[in-house]
């Protein structure tokens, strides 16, 4: 199984020691030493006491992630190893619990690790305060106010390829749960000249080759600029490129954050414009030229770039030239022109770039301020974070005036370093009481003195200097502080009155030395006088302040004509100086948290460490000094309650309780262990220990006894293990027993209980039913009793008002009114009556719903003697004819078109007369039967169609085909020889007569014939053949049939719709199986 790791203190697994306090022996090399070996070891954070000393690892370490952070969130500072999350939570928690405003001071060279140490202190920060989609926006602000920052202020110096190149104070403002409302962000004094020319090795501020790198061919055609580094004199080249450095990428992470950070589009595009503006300054280019009066004169080289400037501005391009050449100075109400010669041109130009640069950046600045500000007037917390330049020592006499501003303010933050870290020193031993003997140290106020002082100090000299009438240069102003500052013990020159560095030859003319606390700094007067001027040529902001570039005017207000203000703008220094006044004021009032950072080599590389490089760091950072000023009182010191509760095992009285005051215990628990008294002190709330040996003799000791102390645990557990379980047993077993006792005697009871209840309900049930059967045979003789009574009474009743019943009267009186309306009815109806025409549909309206029925019946009656009256006036001939229509009628309706046309014609029979024409005498006198149909037929061909007249006979026998000319008897068929009559279901007149196959009429065949009267004729011819042969004849209604020719069966068929012949129909032979009748 792993073993699980819980510390408890930092003292717990240590490499070499945690906190500098308990190093033993104290001296440089074992410091520097036990730095080493925690460095090799990547553990880069160690304290001395509450101060942490980082390391830059130049790698990154697997220490800052989510998990690091939940680790120490909310964890005492000594608790865990060292790191700078337990300062920044040590800081945050006293913010948010304590109510006191907090600043975490972190101080140390260039490369040190300054600015990424306060990136960690804000990223923890953001990361354990308040959360929510409010809280993460202002977070998410505060934090991406860093790039856009970084990219204009930083740049790759020769120490630090991300080199902040100016000052930045960060107040971050919670509200009193500790959540971000959001931050001021305050900064001091850009390196400007780095704008203009920078030294070998390193480069002009990131964001020029972020641009050119980055930006797209179009944005940088907007600008006028061209990707080619080398195409601008501004652009240092040796090392335009930095390892590891993607300028493009970056590019877009610095418009990404200036977008989070609020920056309107086109806000972004007009800072674009300044810093393109900036570096096409750098490419104008001045030539000499005479002019007859004798005067030099400048002039533009190339007129191409300051088009191109005044187009990107605004500015008009002559406005902008005259600015180049003249310079006015006004005084009194009068204004002198001079010309500019090329040197002066050309510092013109250099100070346009400077100062447009520097108060761009100055924009910035204000403008994330009103992004990030607090939105809230509630009462504020505030958590200041200070990332200033380190101080700077460069060899020779390389060090200018922005180093000697770098280290004045360097040694005003160890000035408040030593006040602040003394000060709560010395007040700890007097709040708790210890006596205290004041400790001497360095203190620099004296260095301080030296450069601030208001009438000798050295800033002041200068800008004495500087505002003095007459040739001012900077020989003058060192002669000066030749003069004045010659006795101070920490000023150092040549030619100063006091002789002492007369023959010190290291010490060149130009230079004066300052014995700073961090060591001697040589500075090289070169350049003081001007950069602390500061000049811009007011030509040149007011040309400026002409611009139609809204941001650029901003940038010039003094530009304006109507505030032309003739008083000189105050010094670079003087302005540095009341900048770093206000900001230690500010930090005066806040808790100090110290991250004190240390460059381990000059490489920028990891896992080297630089013995001689981090000595001179240490030392003058003051660091062991800082150790013994902390040890000089108590090495140690900690609350009782922790105390005792850590180290209570030595000591038999206070283990494993110590019942009383936590203070006496740990006076017992030290008189037990005989530690001698001058090693330790009682405060009023903490225990101090004077020597870091009695610590870690206490240490080991807990260490011995804990080994101890874990047998004599681990025995009394086994014990108390053993014991409780049979104890437990024990316990068990009387559980059990009493259960199951317990149990069976209520088994027993129900079982008693049970048997009780049974006996009670049969006994119960036996009384219940007898008085049941008691009280019903009672309700029976009550019941009994009331019926007799009730029909006695109502016979008596009866009997007495029989005679006042009029029981049938109702009845009477309905009948009598029924009848009434019966004769009512009929009477009425008698004179409604409808004609006695059977088709007469007309009937009265039913007057009473209930003789429904009855009017029903009486019209159907009605009808049925009427038709019957009807058929009585028919004589015998009448009924014969109306007998045939009704028999045409059965055979036909609904199946032959032609059928409705014949309703109305009477059926006469004899069409022809035979007797009454002599033609036909011959024919009159072979047929001697009675003649039931003569008349003209057409008779079809069966070769093509054709129709031949013939006159049609049927007698009561036979059927006869005669010509129509001659009278000849054609054809003469039985009744019983036929056996079927066909025709077509259409509007035609066409019939075929079958004969009986066999008979002597079938020898010519069927006949096809066609007449008017084919619907009289079939019947008749049905009726004769019915009454004669007793059989019914077969009519076949087809639309299609066969008929018989001869041998042939040929089928004719009707088609109906041909329009051919008129309204006729007509036939026609199709082939020898078919014949067409074409029926319209
Ligand atoms: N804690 C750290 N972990 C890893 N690398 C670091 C750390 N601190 C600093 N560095 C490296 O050192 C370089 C310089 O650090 P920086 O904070 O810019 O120095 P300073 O601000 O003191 O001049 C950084 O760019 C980074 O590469
Ligand atoms: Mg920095």
């Amino acid at each position: 199984m792993a073993k699980m790791e819980v510390k408890t203190s930092l003292l717990d697994d240590m490499i070499g020691v945690g906190d500098m306090v308990l190093l033993e022996p104290l001296n440089e090399d074992s410091f520097i030493n036990n730095l080493k070996k925690r460095f090799d070891h990547n553990e880069v954070y160690t304290y001395i006491g509450s101060v942490v000393i980082s390391i830059n690892p130049y790698s990154s370490l697997p220490i800052y992630t989510p998990e690091k952070v939940e680790e120490y969130r909310n964890r005492n500072f000594y608790e865990l190893s060292p790191h700078i999350f337990a300062l920044s939570d040590e800081a945050y928690r006293s913010l948010r619990d304590q109510d006191k405003d907090q600043c975490i001071l972190i101080t140390g060279e260039s490369g040190a690790g300054k600015t990424e140490a306060s990136k960690l202190v804000m990223s923890y920060v953001a990361a354990v305060c308040g959360k929510g989609a409010e809280v993460n926006q202002v977070k998410e602000q505060l934090l991406q106010s860093n790039p856009v920052l970084e990219a204009f202020g930083n740049a790759k110096t020769v120490r630090n390829d991300n080199s902040s190149r100016f000052g930045k104070y960060m107040d971050i403002e919670f509200d009193f749960k500790g959540d971000p409302l959001g931050g001021v962000i305050s900064n001091y004094l850009l390196e400007k000249s780095r704008v203009v020319k920078q030294p070998r090795g390193e480069r002009n501020f990131h964001i020029f080759y972020q641009i050119l790198s980055g930006a797209s061919e179009d944005f940088l055609c907007k600008l006028k600029l061209e990707r080619d580094f080398s195409r601008y004199n501004y652009l240092g080249l040796d090392s335009a490129k930095v390892n590891g450095v993607d300028d493009a990428a970056n590019f877009r992470t610095v418009r990404n954050a200036m977008q989070i950070v609020g920056f309107m589009d086109h806000e972004t595009q007009s800072v674009f414009e300044v810093v393109a503006a900036v570096l096409k300054l750098g490419n104008i280019e001045f030539k000499p030229e005479s002019r007859v009066n004798g005067l030099d004169e400048s002039k533009i080289k190339d007129k191409n770039e300051v088009k191109e400037i005044c187009e990107l501005t605004g500015i008009d391009q002559s406005v902008l030239e005259r600015a180049f050449s003249f310079r006015t100075v006004e005084a009194k109400q009068e204004k002198v022109s001079t010309t500019l010669n090329v040197a002066q041109a050309y510092y013109a130009r250099d100070a346009l770039a400077k100062n447009l640069y520097s108060r761009l950046f100055s924009w910035l600045v204000t403008r994330i301020n009103e992004s990030i500000k607090a939105q809230t007037k509630v009462r504020k917390k505030v958590m200041g974070v200070l990332d200033i330049y380190g101080f700077e020592i460069f060899e020779n006499a390389d060090n200018s005036f922005e180093q000697f501003i770098i280290n004045y303010c360097n040694e005003k933050l160890q000035q408040i370093f030593i006040e602040l870290t003394l000060k709560e020193e010395q007040e700890e031993y007097i709040r708790e009481g210890i006596e205290w003997t004041h400790i001497e140290y360095f203190n620099n106020a004296i260095i301080c003195d030296l450069i601030e002082n208001n009438q000798t100090g050295i800033l002041a000299m200068l800008d004495e200097e500087c505002l003095r009438p007459g040739t001012v240069t900077d020989e003058t102003f060192l002669e000066k502080l030749n003069q004045v500052c010659a006795t101070h013990q920490h000023f150092e020159s040549r030619m100063s009155k006091c002789s002492r560095f007369l023959n010190d030859t290291s010490l060149p003319h130009s230079c004066f030395r300052i014995q700073h606390y961090a060591g001697k700094v040589m500075y090289q007067v070169e350049g003081f006088v001007d950069k602390n001027n500061d000049l811009l040529y007011r030509d040149l902001s007011q040309a400026m302040w002409k611009a139609s570039h809204p941001l650029i005017k901003a940038l010039f207000p003094e530009g304006n004509p109507a505030k032309i203000n003739l008083k000189r703008p105050p010094t670079a220094g003087s302005q540095f100086k009341a900048s770093v006044a206000t900001l230690m004021k500010n930090l005066q009032t806040k808790n100090p948290n110290y991250i004190r950072c240390i460059k381990p080599n000059d490489k920028k590389a990891a896992h080297i460490f630089n013995d001689a490089l981090v000595c001179h760091q240490i030392r003058y950072l003051g660091l062991l000094e800082n150790v013994r000023v902390r040890r000089a009182g108590y090495a140690f010191r900690q609350a009782y309650e922790p105390c005792l509760e850590r180290y209570k095992m030595l000591c038999k009285q206070t283990w494993p309780h110590w019942r009383g005051p936590a203070r006496d215990g740990v006076e017992v628990l030290f008189n037990e262990l005989e530690i001698p008294e001058e090693e330790f002190s009682f405060g009023r709330s903490k225990i101090f220990i004077r020597n870091p040996r009695t610590l870690f003799k206490l240490e080991d000791l807990r260490k011995q006894r804990l080994e101890d102390l874990a047998t004599l645990i681990e025995k009394i557990y086994r014990g108390w293990k053993c014991r409780t379980r049979f104890l437990l047993m024990k316990k068990s077993q009387i559980v059990i027993a009493s259960w199951y006792r317990r149990y069976s005697q209520q088994k027993k009871y129900q079982k008693i209980k049970s048997s009780a209840v049974i006996v009670q309900s049969y006994i119960r049930g036996w009384k219940a039913r007898r008085l049941l059967w008691e009280l019903k045979h009672q309700k029976r003789c009550n019941e009994a009793a009331t019926i007799i009574a009730a029909y006695w009474h109502g016979t008596q009743v009866r009997r007495e008002y029989r005679k006042f019943f009029r029981a049938n009267a109702g009845r009477k009186i309905y009948e009598f009114t029924l009848q009434r309306l019966m004769q009512k009815y009929f009477l009425e109806m008698k004179n409604k009556m409808p004609s006695l025409s059977p088709i007469d549909k007309n009937w009265p309206a039913r007057p009473y719903l209930f003789l429904d029925s009855t009017h029903k019946e009486l019209k159907r009656i009605f009808h049925l003697w009427r038709c019957k009256k009807y058929r009585d006036q028919f004589t015998d001939q009448q009924k014969l004819i109306y007998e045939e229509k009704l028999e045409a009628s059965e055979l036909f309706k609904d199946k032959k078109a032609l059928y409705p046309a014949s309703v109305g014609q009477p059926f006469q029979g004899a069409y022809l007369e035979i007797s009454k024409n002599p033609k036909y005498k011959k024919l009159q006198d072979a047929v001697d039967e009675k003649i039931i149909i003569a008349e003209v037929v057409n008779k079809i061909n069966r070769a093509n169609g054709k129709a031949t007249s013939r006159i049609f006979l049927l007698t009561k026998n036979n059927v006869l085909l005669a010509d129509q000319k001659s009278g000849n008897i054609k054809s003469e068929v039985p009744l019983g020889d036929v056996t079927k009559v066909s025709m077509s279901s259409q509007n035609d007149g066409f019939f075929a007569v079958h004969l009986k196959e066999g008979s002597e009429a079938a020898g010519k065949g069927d006949f096809l014939l066609s007449s008017d009267h084919l619907i009289e004729m079939a019947t008749k011819l049905y009726r004769t053949t019915l009454s004669q042969t007793k059989q019914k004849l077969n009519i076949e209604i087809s639309d299609e049939f066969l008929v018989q020719f001869r041998q042939d069966k040929v089928c004719v068929k009707f088609i109906q719709g041909s329009q051919k012949n008129g309204n006729i129909p007509t036939c026609k032979r199709k082939n020898n199986r078919l014949l067409e009748v074409a029926v319209p």
